[in-house]
């Protein structure tokens, strides 16, 4: 294959590269070549929200255009106008938009070449782009405005560079090229509580800061920007407020003037104009970022670009991205459809995008410790984001551990969410503690950074101690859960403060933290422990009441025994089990304080949510038949919305009911249907990679038991996958025998690891840890392979071959 010219290519479409691809046919895909099937539009309309601007992974530079339309992440691909060009984002998240900050906004020039005649708030600069213009790629996004500027953008770990082409004429009534460059004192949600912005006349640098509301969250932030430009000299420079700017004063501050996210604060902000550019018509400019200050900002841009120069900038962007994409490979496969690796691609790509490295950046303690934020949020983030991370870059994995501990040893808990320097809404459990099991499960072989003593102590606190105010951190109503054993709907709890709703998704959640305090307990060697926090992982029982049956509009689904809420007194209450499911009151169900005993999906979802006891859940329903009949029910009434995380892991629980061939069937009936290459082709809100790394995971045949050191075992979607351990080195490869491009082999039918017969439908991570060939034997029937009791993955009460979490 000509690979040089495939590391050439820039902008190439991804169905040129996939022609050549096919002309080769089962070479696999690495490194640079992989790039061009990330499209990281998809998913940025219809609420997907994903952020499709420049970034490198993990970094805390994002640059993108910001719009007034769908503008969570930044940039949408509707019709809406687009209000400017800011430097940090978040990705995929669910209510409002957040960051934004210091949004800089090019004019080729005043009409009538009057400085007032330039627009400068933001809703009345808001331009349309030129339709088709969006132009997307790993490390670089490009579009062009009404006004024929055309902008593009790349980033280093804490600078966003751009380089804006300006028309040669800039409007109809001016024909003298002198184009302003404004830096609004603003962000995405209009959240400023205030800012200050100062312009240097001889550079045109202009610098600031702000302080402003998290999205998700409480508290405030201070953020601080540097920019600085190249391309042009100076011709004028000042500050602006409301519609009116002028060259004097050079800096201005702005208190306390506006109500929290309403759609306008009072605009205010800086600019410069600049003299005809020297070269094309373009200027390049430079935004350093910082939590720090103005200072640091200016010192971050300096020493990542002293040379503005966007092209050396940019080839490094791709270069970061092909080394961390590129420790996959993937055959496709004869006759695979490219558009199968394009949402696989894209998919790993989302998952890399968050939680960022704001390492140096942190002004709310000093330590040597890495800092990571916008975990946002861990109770989506749990359920594949961090697995995928696991496999894929364990480096960065152990330094996000780090940062959870070290948040942890300074604010006293460990976070469910957080944006921005501050604490998110926790939505059900204290997830970080499956977060951190896991990781402990599979990295604590390789390495020795991270302070598990401290990580435990961590999770312990969650489970032990009930915070003030348990909206922020920790649990809720942990006077109940250790003495009643389950959270009650009326739950009486003077400890302290938060939502009084969702008693049941609470108390699964609870009870599957529990069951990872345990595991960890075990490998610590608090055998007390373990047996304590093993007994309260089954408390997701004293929620089930055995004799609640379930209709949809009066007609009976013929299943009998749901979780339901339960009193203080014992006595069960009801809600409805398809109450807070897509068939009823599905948005009646979020964190307001009205809410009810379930959080985003039904009693009839929650009912499975026993991640850690699949085989005494299977038995409490009926046994694996019923089991089976209902998780059929589930998947095709529409009561589950493949949209919101916690579908994930029903894809894959047939697996305990030995029918590991029905999970690959569920795989494919949501992939390509519900998962697709369009702009619209998330079902939900990706959360910050949430749905990519579900999409992925799930295609590479690896879907985990997320907190557990298992992965349900089902045919990737293409003839073989490989990835190589960034630690160790060693590579695993998964490869299908009988692979067919239409999917109609997707029963596996026998397996061998490592050339030895392997009959348990699931693998733990010592596969990837010390590489290794997975082989299987596809037919398009289900087979015997993998449904024997002792092939299923291991549950907390079951005994023999998959017991290693009894002691
Ligand atoms: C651009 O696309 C949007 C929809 O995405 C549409 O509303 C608008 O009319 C289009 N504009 C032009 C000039 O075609
Ligand atoms: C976008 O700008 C165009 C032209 O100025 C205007 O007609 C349209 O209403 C704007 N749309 C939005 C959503 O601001
Ligand atoms: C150009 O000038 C004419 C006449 O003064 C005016 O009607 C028109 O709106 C101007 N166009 C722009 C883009 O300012
Ligand atoms: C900005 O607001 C924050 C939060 O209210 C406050 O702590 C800070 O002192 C203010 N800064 C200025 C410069 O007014
Ligand atoms: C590939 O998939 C797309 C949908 O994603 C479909 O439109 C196209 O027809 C498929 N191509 C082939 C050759 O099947
Ligand atoms: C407690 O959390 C609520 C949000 O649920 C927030 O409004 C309040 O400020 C928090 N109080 C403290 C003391 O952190
Ligand atoms: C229930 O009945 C209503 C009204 O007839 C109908 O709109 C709805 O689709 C039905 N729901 C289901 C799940 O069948
Ligand atoms: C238990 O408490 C609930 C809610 O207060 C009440 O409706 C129910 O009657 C009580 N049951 C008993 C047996 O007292
Ligand atoms: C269910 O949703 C409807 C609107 O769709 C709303 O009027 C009703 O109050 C909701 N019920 C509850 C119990 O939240
Ligand atoms: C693509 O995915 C979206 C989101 O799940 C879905 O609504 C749409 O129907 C899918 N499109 C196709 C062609 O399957």
């Amino acid at each position: 294959m000509a690979l040089g010219w495939l590391f050439g290519m820039r902008s190439s479409s991804p169905a040129v590269v996939a022609a050549l691809l096919l002309i080769n046919g089962v070479a696999a895909q690495t490194g640079a070549d992989i790039l061009p099937f990330v499209d990281p539009l998809i998913g940025t309309v219809n609420g997907g929200h994903v952020f499709p601007g420049a970034s490198l992974p993990f970094s805390m530079a994002k640059a993108v255009a910001d719009v007034n339309g769908e503008d969570q992440g930044g940039f949408a691909s509707d019709g809406s106008n687009i209000t400017g060009f800011s430097h940090m984002h978040d990705s995929g998240t669910g209510g409002s938009p957040s960051l934004g900050n210091f949004p800089l906004f090019p004019q080729a020039g005043c009409p009538d070449d009057e400085l007032n005649q330039c627009v400068f708030p933001k809703t009345l600069r808001a331009t349309p782009r030129i339709n088709g213009t969006a132009e997307a790629h790993p490390g670089y996004f490009s579009v062009e405005l009404a006004t024929n500027i055309k902008a593009e953008m790349t980033v280093t770990e804490h600078t966003a560079l751009y380089r804006f082409t300006f028309p040669q004429t800039p409007s109809e009534n001016n024909s003298v090229l002198s184009p302003l460059i404004l830096a609004d004192l603003s962000d995405l949600p209009n959240s400023r509580i205030n800012g200050s912005i100062s312009v240097d006349e001889n550079t045109g640098r202009m610098s600031g800061s702000g302080t402003f509301s998290p999205s998700f969250g409480i508290g405030d932030y201070t953020t601080h920007f540097c920019a600085d430009f190249s391309g042009a000299s100076i011709r004028d420079t000042g500050v602006f407020m409301n519609n009116r700017a002028g060259s004097q004063p050079k800096s201005l501050s702005v208190v306390n003037d506006g109500v929290d996210n309403s759609p306008e604060i009072l605009p205010a902000g800086a600019y410069t104009r600049f003299h005809a550019p020297s070269h094309n018509n373009q200027i390049i400019a430079r935004v350093g970022v910082s939590f720090i200050s103005a200072e640091n900002a200016c010192n971050n841009a300096e020493k990542e670009i002293p040379d503005f120069d966007f092209d050396k900038v940019h080839d490094a962007a791709e270069k970061a991205w092909s080394d961390s994409l590129g420790v996959i490979e993937v055959k496709p496969g004869t006759g695979v459809n490219s558009s199968f690796q394009t949402i696989f691609w894209s998919g790993i790509y989302r998952g890399s995008l968050s939680p960022q490295d704001y390492t140096g950046e942190n002004p709310l303690w000093k330590s040597s410790e890495p800092y990571y934020d916008s975990y946002y949020c861990i109770w989506d983030s749990f359920r594949s984001i961090h697995t995928l991370i696991t496999l894929i870059d364990p480096k960065s994995q152990i330094r996000m551990i780090r940062s959870l501990i070290d948040i942890y040893r300074h604010e006293g808990w460990l976070p469910d969410c957080r944006m921005s320097l501050c604490k998110g809404f926790t939505q059900g459990g204290s997830n970080a503690d499956v977060v951190i099991a896991e990781s402990y499960l599979k990295l604590k072989s390789v390495t020795k950074d991270i302070d598990w003593k401290t990580a435990y102590e961590a999770v312990v606190t969650d489970a032990e101690h009930e915070p003030e105010n348990w909206s922020v951190q920790g649990r809720g109503g942990l006077t109940s859960w250790k003495n009643l054993h389950y959270i009650p709907t009326d739950d009486f709890d003077p400890y302290g403060v938060g939502p009084f709703t969702r008693s049941i998704s609470r108390t699964v959640e609870y009870a599957y933290n529990d069951f990872c305090i345990a595991e960890m307990a075990y490998g610590l060697g608090h055998s007390d422990d373990y047996s304590k926090y093993m007994a309260r992982s089954g408390n997701w029982e004293n929620m089930f009441n055995p004799k609640q049956t379930s209709a949809i509009n009066g007609t009976d689904t013929g299943f009998t025994g749901f979780l339901q809420p339960r009193y203080l007194n014992g006595t069960f209450g009801f809600q409805d089990p398809i109450f807070c499911s897509p068939l009823m009151n599905f948005t009646s169900c979020y964190l307001n304080p009205d809410g009810h005993e379930t959080y985003e999906g039904s009693a009839w979802l929650y009912t499975f949510f026993v991640p850690q006891d699949q085989a005494k859940l299977i038995a409490t329903l009926g046994g694996p038949e019923e089991f089976v009949r209902r998780l059929d029910y589930l998947h095709t009434s529409g009561l589950l919305y493949i949209g919101d995380e916690q579908g994930f892991l029903p894809v894959f629980q047939y697996h305990f009911a030995g029918r590991p061939g029905k999970s690959a069937e569920r795989a494919h009936a949501y992939i390509p249907s519900q998962f697709n290459d369009t702009v619209v082709g998330i079902p939900g809100n990706d959360d910050s990679g949430a749905m990519g790394s579900f999409l992925s995971l799930t295609m590479m045949g690896i879907f985990p038991n997320p907190g557990q050191d298992v992965y349900f075992i089902t045919p990737p979607f293409f003839e073989e996958i490989s990835i190589r351990n960034q630690i160790t080195g060693k590579r695993a490869t998964i490869k299908n025998i009988n692979f067919d491009a239409e999917y109609k082999n997707i029963y596996i039918q026998s397996a061998k690891l490592n050339g030895e017969v392997y009959t348990k439908n699931w693998l733990s991570h010592d596969f990837f840890l010390n590489g290794g060939v997975l082989e299987l034997t596809l037919g398009s029937e289900e087979g015997a392979w993998g449904t024997k009791l002792e092939d299923l993955p291991p549950s907390a009460s079951t005994h023999g071959e998959a017991t290693k979490y009894i002691l």
